[in-house]
C-alpha cells in the first residue's frame, strides 16, 4: 500500500516539474519574441513600439487563421513558422497591410494584395466626409422631393475598390462603378466586392482612363450624376523619393502622375497632374446634365470629387473648370491638416 507520504512526494515532484516546464516555455517565448523584435527592427522604418505592436498583429492574425481552418476541419500550418515567415517578410520592408491581406477603410475592411495600392487612411476621411455632404444636400427620405432614383457614381481608378465601396456603403441611393486598366486591380476590387457582399450594388470593370470614354460608363452605358478619382498623382521627381515600402512594393503605375497620355509611359518631368486633365477633358462624356439629375431629386450635389497630392489644389481646381463643366470648386482638407480633395459643382 503506497503511504500518504509517497502520494505528497510524487504531487510534490509533478508541481516542480509542471512548474519547471511553464516557466521554461515562458522563457522559451520571451526569447522567441525579443528576437522577432530584433528581427523587425532591421526595418529602418520601424520604432520600437510599432514593431511590439506589429508582433501582436502578425500574431493575432496567424491564430486567427489557424482558429478557421480548424473550424472547417482543416489542419493549420506551425503556427511559429508563419510568424517567423512574416516577421522576415516586415524586415524587408515590406508593408504590413500586405503581410497581414487586409487594412481598416472607414467602417470596412478592404482585402489587400500586392502591387495594388493600398487605401490610405487620408483617402478614407476625405470620402467619408464627401458622402456626409451628399446626404446632407439631399431632401430627407420623409420629403415628396426624395431622390426618385439611386445616385450613379463613377469611380475612376478604383485600385482595391475601396473608394466604390465606401461610398456605397455609406450612401446606400447610390450605385458605383469602379474602373482601373490594372488587371490585378480589377481581380482584387472583385474579390473584396464578394467578400463585402455588395455585388449588387458596386461593379467593377477594366478600363483605359485614355482610351474611349465610353468605355469608362456603368454597363448600361449611361451617364453619371457623379464622378470621384483618386489618381496617380505624384510627380515623377517626388517618386523618386518615396520610403522604399512604398517603391518597392505598391505599383508605379498607381503613383505616378507623370505619363504620356498617348503611351502610358512615364515622363521624366511634370507636376503630377496629367490623370486631372484627361478626367477634366472627358467629363461631358461622363456626367449627365444638371437639369436630368435635379428631377430624380439628386439637387445641389457635388458633381466631382477628386483626391489630390500636397500643392496640387490650385493647378487642379484650374483644369476642372476649364472642363466647362464644373463651375464652382472647393478644396478640403484631410485629418492632418493637408489640402487633400478638390470637389466641384455645376454652379
Ligand atoms: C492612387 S491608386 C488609387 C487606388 C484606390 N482608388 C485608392 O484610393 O486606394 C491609382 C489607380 O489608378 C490605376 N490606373 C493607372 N493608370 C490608369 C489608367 N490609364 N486607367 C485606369 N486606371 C489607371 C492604377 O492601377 C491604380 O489602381
Amino acid at each position: 500500500m503506497i503511504s500518504l507520504h509517497a502520494v505528497a512526494r510524487k504531487a510534490a515532484r509533478q508541481l516542480s516539474q509542471t512548474t519547471h516546464q511553464a516557466s521554461s516555455s515562458r522563457f522559451n517565448h520571451t526569447a522567441s519574441r525579443s528576437s522577432h523584435i530584433s528581427t523587425l527592427l532591421l526595418n529602418p522604418e520601424l520604432t520600437e513600439e510599432d514593431a511590439s505592436n506589429e508582433l501582436r498583429w502578425i500574431t493575432q492574425e496567424v491564430r486567427d487563421t489557424s482558429s478557421k481552418l480548424m473550424a472547417k476541419g482543416k489542419l493549420p500550418p506551425v503556427e511559429d513558422d508563419r510568424i517567423q515567415e512574416m516577421v522576415e517578410r516586415r524586415s524587408t520592408g515590406e508593408p504590413i497591410q500586405y503581410i497581414l491581406g487586409s487594412t481598416d477603410f472607414g467602417p470596412l475592411t478592404i482585402k489587400c494584395r500586392r502591387p495594388v495600392l493600398i487605401p490610405r487612411p487620408e483617402t478614407a476621411y476625405i470620402f467619408e466626409k464627401l458622402s456626409s455632404a451628399i446626404l446632407s444636400s439631399i431632401p430627407p427620405l420623409t420629403s415628396s422631393k426624395r431622390p426618385t432614383k439611386p445616385l450613379d457614381i463613377l469611380d475612376l481608378c478604383t485600385g482595391t475598390g475601396c473608394i466604390s465601396f465606401l461610398l456605397s456603403r455609406l450612401n446606400p441611393l447610390s450605385k458605383v462603378t469602379g474602373i482601373d486598366n490594372s488587371p490585378a486591380a480589377i481581380q482584387l476590387a472583385m474579390m473584396n466586392n464578394q467578400e463585402l457582399g455588395m455585388t449588387d450594388k458596386v461593379t467593377v470593370k477594366f478600363g483605359n482612363l485614355f482610351k474611349d470614354p465610353a468605355t469608362l460608363l456603368p454597363l448600361d452605358g449611361s451617364k453619371v450624376g457623379l464622378v470621384v478619382s483618386n489618381p496617380p498623382y505624384i510627380p515623377y521627381d517626388q517618386y523618386q523619393n518615396l520610403p522604399s515600402s512604398v517603391k518597392h512594393f505598391e505599383s508605379p503605375s498607381a503613383l505616378i502622375g507623370d505619363i504620356d497620355k498617348q503611351d502610358g509611359q512615364v515622363k521624366g518631368k511634370g507636376k503630377g497632374l496629367e490623370f486631372y486633365e484627361r478626367i477634366s477633358e472627358i467629363l461631358p462624356d461622363l456626367l449627365a446634365d444638371q437639369g436630368q439629375l435635379e428631377q430624380v431629386g439628386w439637387k445641389g450635389i457635388p458633381r466631382t470629387a477628386f483626391e489630390i497630392g500636397i500643392g496640387q489644389s490650385e493647378d487642379v481646381m484650374d483644369i476642372l473648370k476649364s472642363s466647362n463643366v464644373i463651375g464652382r470648386t472647393e478644396v478640403w482638407k484631410d485629418q492632418f491638416g493637408i489640402d487633400r480633395m478638390v470637389v466641384g459643382w455645376n454652379h
